[in-house]
């Protein structure tokens, strides 16, 4: 028996950032949105572990890893823990789609691939309460990669709750070959805001943007407070939002954490337009998505 789930990548169209809390972590309001760039992830009966990663040839298999470390097996062990059991036994491949490190929550959508996966292949059962509160342990971004479609994300990002979205919003990414830290941008960030607010930026008028499906109101509302930390640790960023930008594009900014960076286009169209003048510029992965997607499903089964 084989279970492949489908997990999407994340693009924060609002990203508030807070002060550090106790624990380090950033409170965030965050809204999310799951773009159809996905990676999938299978799992068969095994005697004992394995794990295999495949990689379109502009992703390095080498940034992702393999051992104890990923966060496939973490999800694995945990999910197995709940359960009361102590091994793990699967042979799991994932197949990549999603830049690494990009800030567009790969590693977070195969770990929800893979407990979606696992509670299949295992015959759990588990609830979707218990899935996501065990998706908030592995990482912030996971929970949302379980639910998918548009929401809004508290706490440090793992608190989320579905915001209805019916329009379909056309996006460019434009990735990296080097990836950035997440805990480096999170520090530039304490740097640049010593007086930050505990409390991160409301996302009201986006919201609204959202429910009248008014594009050009959800471009001027799009918010990453991280961008300025982004751009100070990779400079380059900032001239290739402005030439997206200047290619038609409604509005560019950094994805999550970065180095991403996404366009918010008016139609499919224009979003392979300015796809089309990345790639004339020499930019070598630049995908065209859009979203919202559904979060992580089963796709195949045999
Ligand atoms: O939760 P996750 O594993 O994705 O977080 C990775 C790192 O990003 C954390 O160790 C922390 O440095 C930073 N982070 C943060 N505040 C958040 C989410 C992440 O400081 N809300």
């Amino acid at each position: 028996m084989t279970y492949t789930v489908r997990a999407p990548a994340k693009i924060n169209l609002h990203l508030g950032v807070g002060a550090p809390r106790e624990d380090g972590f950033h409170p965030l309001l965050t809204v999310y949105q799951a773009v159809g760039v996905c990676d999938d992830v299978s799992m068969s009966r095994s005697a004992g572990w394995s794990l295999r990663v495949d990689v379109p040839d502009w992703i390095d298999p080498e940034l992702v890893p393999l051992d104890g470390d990923n966060i496939v097996h973490r999800a694995a062990l945990l999910l197995a823990a709940h359960h009361g059991l102590t091994e793990v036994h699967a042979e799991a491949s994932i197949a990549k789609q999603i830049p690494v490190a990009g800030g567009m929550a790969g590693g977070s959508a195969d770990a929800a691939a893979a407990l979606v996966a696992l509670d299949r292949l295992w015959e759990l059962e588990t609830s979707d309460d218990d899935l996501l509160q065990i998706a908030g342990v592995l990482g912030s971004d996971v929970p949302f990669a379980l639910i998918g479609g548009t929401a809004l994300g508290t706490g440090r990002g793992e608190l989320v709750e579905p915001v209805a979205d019916d329009a379909t919003w056309w996006w460019v990414a434009v990735c990296h070959d080097v990836g950035m830290s997440t805990p480096a941008v999170y520090r530039h960030f304490d740097e640049l805001h010593p007086d930050a607010s505990p409390e991160p930026p409301s996302a009201d008028d986006l919201l609204e943007a959202i429910a009248v499906g008014d594009v050009h109101a959800l471009a001027a509302t799009l918010h990453n407070d991280l961008q300025q930390a982004a751009f100070d640790l990779r400079p380059d960023l900032a001239e290739v939002i402005a030439f997206g930008e200047g290619e038609g594009a409604l509005r560019g900014m950094i994805s999550g954490s970065g180095p991403t960076c996404v366009f918010l286009n008016e139609s499919a169209d224009d979003a392979r337009a300015v796809a089309s003048a990345f790639s004339e510029k020499g930019h070598e992965t630049v995908l065209v998505t859009h979203g919202p997607v559904a979060g992580a499903h089963v796709v195949t089964y045999a």
